[in-house]
């Protein structure tokens, strides 16, 4: 067990106010069970968190879904974060943002705008959403965001239906008057693994598209910060998830779960702490899920002994338990695990069936 003296104040929360979206994207990062409506917590309980987790020292949350504007509340949440003086970041996919909410948001004293977008083309778009109309009501989201002069940040996951148009995507958001993009490939936990066949894309097309986003970025240096986040399958090492577990973030559920990561709860065992029990930092210094993987004392090799256990912190544990059964291995997406070769082999299996047959989901405000 780590002393609390060596763990880091956390920096940034990820509030997911609510599991009820009006999109069905395949690749959700959002568990496959939801949180009911009726299990949230209510107005009071969040802005007694947002303060909690200011006084621990957290600079920026993020205001995430769900869909976070189906919440009655979220102008008066927006103005409490602003006056514990936390920096807030709306994640919305802009479908359900009426110009009478955005106005509020605006008056709340909101930060930054972050919009989803699924494709460059909007049938495409549309059809990847589950939702007719999406891509023409994100435009003009967008038009709003630049217009009031928040600062707008363009997020595409990139899988096989998309991943042609990737650089096409890129050009858009320049054209939205975005100052920074985040092209992420889908990561596969939560609702994307259960997809995973639909959206797994080849090798051949990863390696284009990451190169046609690179060259992007120096055309437009100065112009928009490009965001890569790598194609997990197809590289040799993995990414530092969640900049290490219970290092830097942590997320809070609709219902005030408190979790290391989107997928902790994949994770048999651990336990985790709720808002409506314990403190914010009670949660985040003391609770056994996030020191379960804190430092590197439950490494086991390849990573204990690896020169780069402080870059990577041994990958994601949530996909170590999803590919190989134990959240301590390393995450065999290096290819320093001895089950590497199964990840190249899934990757190589699911992109050459072709087929884009998904399955949606929607939580909607009566569920
Ligand atoms: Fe849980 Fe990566 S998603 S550690």
């Amino acid at each position: 067990m780590i002393a609390r003296a060596d763990i880091p104040a956390p920096a940034g929360m990820l509030a997911e106010l609510t599991h009820r979206c009006p999109l069905g994207c395949p690749y959700c990062s959002n568990p496959a069970e939801l949180e009911k409506p009726a299990s949230e917590l209510d107005t009071a309980t969040w802005k007694r968190v947002f303060s909690e987790a200011a006084a621990a020292g957290v600079l920026h949350v993020h205001l995430s879904g769900g869909e976070p504007c189906v919440r009655a509340d979220i102008a008066e949440l927006t103005a409490h974060c602003a006056q514990v003086g936390l920096y807030t970041n709306l994640i919305t996919s802009g479908v359900g943002l009426t110009r009478k909410l955005f106005d509020a948001l605006v008056d709340a004293r909101l930060d930054h705008l972050q919009l989803s977008i699924q494709d460059a083309e909007a049938s495409s778009a549309d059809r990847i959403a589950g939702y007719d109309g999406a891509f023409a009501r994100k435009s003009e989201v967008a038009r709003w965001t630049v217009e009031a002069g928040l600062p707008l940040t363009i997020n595409a996951v990139m899988h096989r239906a998309n991943i042609a148009r990737a650089a096409r995507m890129v050009e858009m958001a320049v054209e939205l008057g975005a100052r920074r993009i985040e092209v992420a490939h889908t990561q596969y936990y939560g609702w994307g693994l259960v997809n995973r066949a639909a959206l797994m894309p080849s090798r051949e097309e990863t390696e284009k598209a990451v190169a046609a986003v690179e060259d992007l970025r120096k055309t437009h240096e100065g112009r928009i910060v490009i965001d890569h986040v790598v194609p997990d399958y197809h590289a040799r090492f993995p990414k530092a998830c969640m900049s290490g577990w219970g290092r830097r973030t942590f997320n809070v559920t609709p219902s005030g779960k408190v979790l290391p990561c989107h997928a902790a709860e994949t994770i048999p065992g651990l336990e985790f702490w709720n808002v409506r029990d314990r403190s914010v930092a009670a949660a985040w210094y003391d609770s056994p899920a996030f020191n379960a993987y804190r430092g590197d004392a439950w490494m086991k090799e390849p990573c204990r002994s690896c020169e780069r256990k402080a870059i990577d912190f041994g990958g994601c544990r949530c996909q170590a338990l999803a590919l190989t059964g134990d959240a301590c291995n390393a995450d065999p997406i290096c290819e320093k695990s001895p089950r590497h070769a199964t990840v190249g082999a899934i990757a190589s299996n699911e992109s050459a069936s072709g087929a884009i047959d998904y399955r949606y989901r929607r939580l909607n405000a009566k569920a």
